[in-house]
């Protein structure tokens, strides 16, 4: 149920509008049943608690209480778009630093503390009347307690709660998280995107690391690389031999 409705004129797209809802199955899923209304681009869903909170890979997000779960409805060109949830990773570590967890940035875009995840991201392309459509969702562990989370997920997560001794609120980090974003996306539209490439580049912690990636053709080991102009992470395996890894899992070897 929606249960409250925020504004920000300051803004330049991203969270003018946050919609705030107690509980919903995922707020993926009701921002793409939203994109059948006409509605304005940098709409955000903000909701308490998930009871479907769906991760990359078909895996499930635990949304128990006290986390921050919101999707961002975005227009982007369909070029590229694929690059925007790649890129949207920053914004989520910058946030998480702002509130004190130093945060860094494993490809593709998942937050890690100490080699524990804190952050994840689902970036979704769909059609829509000939539009096309990215949605933008975003999950941090703020106000969790680790035991809230499934026992098979606790070793490799962390939540800010954990990490920090000053309680954040989540309205006042989706705030701040939305200001980046807002400025990241106003980037992402104006700037070439070999730039903001290069950024992402810098901030991956993953780039140097050993590395085992998996897809579906098999795994692939090797020294996590650089990042390719699409976005790839390119991966030397022990031959010399350069691979592009996109999606599937990526372990970081010790
Ligand atoms: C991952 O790392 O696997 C991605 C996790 C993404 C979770 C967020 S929570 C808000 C939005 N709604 C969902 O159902 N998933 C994303």
């Amino acid at each position: 149920m929606k249960i409250g409705e925020f504004h920000d004129v300051n803004r330049k797209l991203v969270g003018r509008t946050v919609w705030h809802y107690d509980v919903v199955e995922s707020t993926n899923e009701t921002a793409k049943e939203l994109l059948e209304t006409d509605l304005e681009e940098g709409l955000v869903i903000w909701a308490d608690r998930q009871s479907a909170g769906r991760g990359r890979q078909g895996r499930a997000w635990a949304s128990p209480a006290g986390g921050l779960y919101a999707s961002v409805i975005l227009r982007p060109p369909a070029t590229h778009a694929w690059v925007l949830g790649l890129l949207v990773g920053m914004p989520v570590v910058k946030a998480l630093r702002h509130f004190g967890v130093f945060a860094g940035l494993k490809y593709p875009n998942d937050a890690v503390y100490q080699d524990r995840k804190i952050a994840g991201i689902l970036s979704e392309g769909v059609y829509r009347h000939d539009v096309y459509h990215v949605v933008l969702g975003i999950g941090v562990n703020t106000n969790v307690d680790l035991d809230k989370l499934p026992p098979d997920v606790q070793p490799t997560a962390t939540t800010l709660k954990r990490e920090v001794n000053l309680f954040v609120a989540n309205d006042e980090f989706l705030d701040y998280l939305l200001s980046q974003i807002d400025d990241l996306y106003s980037r992402y539209r104006n700037t070439r995107i070999e730039f903001l490439l290069k950024d992402y580049r810098g901030q991956c912690t993953t780039i140097g690391k050993r590395v085992a990636a998996t897809t579906s053709k098999g795994t692939i080991t090797g020294r996590a690389y650089d990042i390719s102009p699409t976005g790839a992470m390119i991966i030397m395996d022990e031959q010399g031999a350069k691979h592009e890894f996109v999606e599937g899992g990526l372990k970081v070897l010790k």
